[in-house]
């Protein structure tokens, strides 16, 4: 939710155009996390060129402001994604004549892109929020202020105005509110860093927000609480000359070289320019100033996502290098990223199972290696239950992956929706192993969920796509899908791998008992296999393409399934309605004369998943009674059962290769996600950025 990015160049020649080009650039790679507005804020002069005077003592800070010999900073907001940004902003330059050609010898600019939380998408709620006329303090914020309406209340009492509906303007407010009460105080300079720790004393929620001033020219400061965001940072200079090295843990502090800073949401914007990264953690506070970069970190931090902070005391961190390669990011040959991530499922789930299974030689068995749970798994072994924790997609594919779980472990496993389980506060013990399956790693219920479980005292096992974020970090162990990068809003080829990392948790929970040695050798056969049965079902393309062309003017869709393939039923019928905009319901067969027969006639279109598992012979009947109701049926049946699935009526049948019964869902939904694609597109629908979602939901 909300893309936040910003570029800084310490002591090295940019001009105004080029400047504009990397945050629009930064933006366009975080618009998939949100694109209902955006907004840019860059200087009107070259303010390190310009002759500081001040006098603080003054009590006015807009009368007398740090930078009374320059104008304040620019701000250009707009409604719409990031290419109507670009356009009103040259517009905007043109107009007011403002040079493209100036250069900076440093300069501070910032970006947001937007999804919508509190107040339509608009000009006046879209990012940077500013502390009123004049624009002393500006802020972009991903996240939400839970306590921003007591804190607007009081800042309405002290003279200030709102202009927006949303709960990020009290930040920039309240940074002008301890600015200028500072200065009224008088004595010693407030610094930039001692203003935000203060106003972050005040805010309550999740937030990853970076600030800049008009007092502060030159500076930025960003800081996190929930929300994800790293600084980028990328040397001019290749040969320090005082012989640090980026990994030392002072190198952020005192290295004065020339540099490019860069602060972002995700490494997606941050990569292209420098794989040295330091990822910001809760609590801390970045300032970058002259070059160098300084750390604060709150010590006492009461509750994650609200309650106090108290002691500050300045850390050295050193950067980490990025494992993520630019071409990952880019659509290559493809129109769209959802079509790039279908189409490379068979590498992606390789990527997924490198190095994890083991083969065996003549006298060792076929195993997996799970290196992030091999000190827990006895602990997860004598757990009471295993509880599976996610949302969506992430959700789904836990349901996919609980019937083989339960058969190898022996263990009881409950699905849990990360909202539900919050708003029931249902039961969690310290006997449970709660598994969080999360392709971002950072979403808000999930998130949440885990404080939860973590306050219960289970054991806490995280399944996410993204290394070092808050669920990767705050469990007590877990398993990288490594997935690669997934912009497509809708979630793809992050689903069938974490499909595959259940299996293997399954495989690793369940051990070596000898009565399931067949069983799971079959699996980790079908495992090795699986990438090449994956490509066999893309080549179905053309033909989900035709089923997409007779479907397009349909209303409603339902995806009837059973067992392991009930989870395809509902993450099919999830990728029709979130991208192509089509109802679309995904119903547990077994379900179906309890109500949802009564749909059945001759005109709703059906797709029933009936591939080779203990359940076939239950699904064959399923498909008899919706002939006998003259139902218009889609069958997606084994290689070879065409004939055993068009029983009593005729169907439109997909034929899928057949893999072992836990993995066939792997197979199954890429029919689904390329029938959803082809809508999408026939639709005239935006495949990448559905209508009103975002990926990353960092906000409850
Ligand atoms: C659907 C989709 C969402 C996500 C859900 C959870 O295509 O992407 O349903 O699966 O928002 O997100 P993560 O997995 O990042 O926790």
């Amino acid at each position: 939710m909300c893309g936040i990015f910003a570029y800084l160049n310490y002591n090295v020649n940019r001009e105004r155009s080029y400047i504009l080009q990397v945050l629009f650039n930064g933006l366009r790679r975080l618009e998939y996390r949100g694109y209902d507005s955006a907004g840019i804020s860059i200087d009107d002069s070259d303010v390190s060129s310009l002759t500081i005077s001040a006098d603080l003592k003054a009590p006015q800070s807009s009368s007398i402001s740090l930078t009374v010999n320059s104008l304040p900073p620019l701000v250009f907001r707009q409604e719409g994604n990031i290419e109507s940004l670009v356009k009103s902003v040259y517009q905007e330059v043109a107009e007011s004549q403002i040079n493209l050609e100036e250069s900076f010898s440093t300069h501070a600019g910032i970006a947001h892109t937007r999804w919508a939380t509190h107040g339509e998408p608009a000009p006046r709620n879209s990012h940077p929020q500013t502390s009123g006329p004049g624009n002393e303090f500006l802020v972009v914020h991903n996240g939400v202020i839970t306590n921003y309406e007591v804190l607007k209340e009081t800042l309405v009492r002290h003279g200030f105005t709102f202009e927006s509906e949303t709960d990020t303007e009290v930040i920039p407010k309240l940074a002008k509110y301890v600015f200028d009460r500072a200065n009224e105080e008088g004595g010693q300079t407030v610094t930039f860093s001692q203003v935000v720790l203060e106003v972050m004393r005040h805010l309550e929620g999740a937030y990853a927000l970076i600030f800049k001033s008009q007092h502060y020219p030159n500076e930025l400061i960003a800081c996190k609480r929930g929300s994800p965001l790293l600084l980028g940072v990328k040397e001019l200079v290749e040969d320090l000359s005082d012989g640090s090295s980026f990994n030392d843990d002072n190198f952020l502090s005192k290295n004065r070289q020339p540099k490019e800073l860069f602060l972002s949401s995700d490494a997606n914007a941050v990569v292209e320019h420098t794989k040295k990264v330091l990822v910001i953690e809760d609590g801390e506070v970045v300032h970058l100033k002259d070059g160098g970069v300084t750390i604060l970190k709150f010590d006492k931090e009461k509750g994650k996502h609200g309650g106090s902070l108290s002691r500050v005391a300045s850390i050295q961190r050193a950067l980490s290098v990025l494992e993520m390669e630019v071409e990952q990011i880019n659509k290559g040959n493809y129109e769209h990223y959802m079509q790039k991530e279908i189409h490379e499922q068979p590498e992606s789930l390789t990527t997924t199972m490198r190095g994890r299974l083991i083969r065996g030689g003549s006298c060792k068995a076929k195993t997996v290696l799970l290196g992030g749970l091999k000190d827990h798994l006895k602990t997860i072994r004598r757990s009471r239950r295993i509880v599976f924790i996610g949302c969506g997609t992430s959700y789904n594919a836990a349901l996919s992956s609980r019937p083989i779980l339960e058969e190898l472990s022996g263990i009881p496993v409950t699905m849990e929706i990360a909202s539900d389980l919050l708003d029931r506060q249902g039961p969690i013990y310290r006997e449970d192993t709660a598994v969080f399956v999360s392709q971002s790693g950072e979403t808000a219920d999930t998130l949440h969920a885990l404080e939860y479980a973590l306050e219960n005292g289970a054991l806490c096992v995280g399944i996410t796509n993204t290394v070092g974020s808050a669920i990767a970090r705050n469990t007590h162990c877990g398993v990288h899908i490594n997935a690669g990068c997934e912009i497509g809003v809708a979630s793809t080829k992050a689903y069938t791998s974490q499909i595959v990392v259940m299996a293997m948790l399954a495989l690793a929970i369940g051990g070596d008992a000898i009565s399931n040695e067949a069983r799971r050798e079959a699996i980790i056969d079908s495992l090795f296999d699986l990438p090449n049965k994956v490509r066999e079902v893309l080549k179905l393309d053309e033909e989900m393409k035709e089923l997409a062309k007779l479907l397009i003017a349909e209303q409603s869709l339902l995806v009837f399934g059973r067992g392991y393939n009930y989870a395809t039923a509902l993450e099919g019928a999830l990728k029709v309605k979130e991208v192509a905009l089509m109802h679309s319901e995904g119903i547990l067969a077994g379900e179906m004369k309890h109500g949802p027969l009564a749909l059945v006639d001759e005109n709703l279109p059906i797709f029933v998943i009936a591939t080779r598992d203990a359940c076939f012979s239950k699904q064959q009947s399923v498909i008899q009674q919706l002939h006998a109701r003259k139902g218009r049926l889609v069958v997606m049946c084994s290689k070879g059962d065409a004939a055993s699935v068009c029983l009593g009526g005729s169907s439109r049948v997909v034929e899928v290769p057949q893999v072992v019964d836990c993995l066939q869902p792997v197979v199954n939904i890429v029919p689904l996600q390329l029938l959803a694609y082809h809508l999408t597109v026939l639709r005239g629908f935006n495949v990448d950025q559905p209508r009103n979602l975002a990926k990353s939901v960092t906000t409850q």
